[in-house]
């Protein structure tokens, strides 16, 4: 049966996970409860930063039944979406800089059997997603700027969270609200409260000094007392 914490979604982005015991890194974020595996896709030119292609996105197909939630960073990532489904992805989000015709390419994801997510920089307007956004399934905020993973979260992302959140209430309900970077134990609650309904964390789960089992439970445990706290959730649940 499903609780009020199922309500959230937890991704676990591998960025900061060990390379050396990838499948046994993921099996623990799995047994530990994790929702979604996110796999960051950079290029080296839309972010300095060079990391996994399909490759590696089929090898996390081959160790999990978990839904693959891959982040790409890349230039001109109409190139390579039918790559990423083929290798195994649930869902594929775009950033909407620099990127001539978002909608066609969510058109195209979505098509190949796909959930299809739009990303914000942290410089980007929330009301640059208004005009996607009854075509969405997703919309991502980056809490830091893109390329690596261990960033400090940028507080003033908050109001655009909450705005993009009161957008989504009028025009497209289903579409999740996802945020990436930063997100830790001591403000996950916060980006919650804001709105947000699904988080990415690497650090906070790869590198929690006392183990990755650690590291999901702290942050669920940080959501299920902000849920304790939410009238509406109190009454319906
Ligand atoms: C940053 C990536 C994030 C990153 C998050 O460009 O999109 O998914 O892995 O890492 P943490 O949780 O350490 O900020
Ligand atoms: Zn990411």
């Amino acid at each position: 049966m499903k609780g009020i914490i199922d309500l959230f979604y937890l991704s676990a982005s591998i960025l900061s996970a060990d390379f050396a015991n990838l499948a046994d890194q993921i099996h623990k974020a799995e047994d530990a409860g994790v929702d979604w595996i996110h796999i960051d896709v950079m290029d080296g030119h839309f972010v300095p930063n060079i990391t996994m292609g399909p490759f590696i996105v089929e090898t996390c197909r081959r160790i999990t039944s978990l839904p693959l939630d891959v982040h790409l960073m890349i230039e001109k990532p109409e190139n390579h979406i039918q790559s990423f489904i083929n290798a195994g992805a649930n869902w594929v989000s775009i950033h909407i800089e620099g990127n001539s015709n978002v909608h066609r390419t969510l058109q195209v994801i979505q098509s190949l059997g796909a959930k299809a997510g739009i990303v914000l920089n942290p410089g980007t307007p929330a009301q640059a997603v208004e005009a996607i956004l009854p075509f969405t399934d997703l919309v991502l905020v980056m809490t830091v700027n893109p390329g690596f993973s261990g960033q400090s979260f940028i507080p003033q992302m908050l109001g655009k969270i909450s705005t993009i959140k009161n957008m989504i209430e009028k025009t497209n309900l289903r579409a999740i609200l996802q945020v990436d970077g930063g997100i830790n134990p001591q403000n996950i609650s916060v980006v919650a409260q804001a709105g947000a309904n699904c988080f990415v964390a690497a650090t906070a789960i790869f590198k929690h000094p006392q183990g990755i089992a650690e590291g999901v439970i702290s942050l669920r445990t940080e959501l299920q007392k902000k849920m304790r706290l939410s009238p509406q959730i109190q009454e319906n649940g």
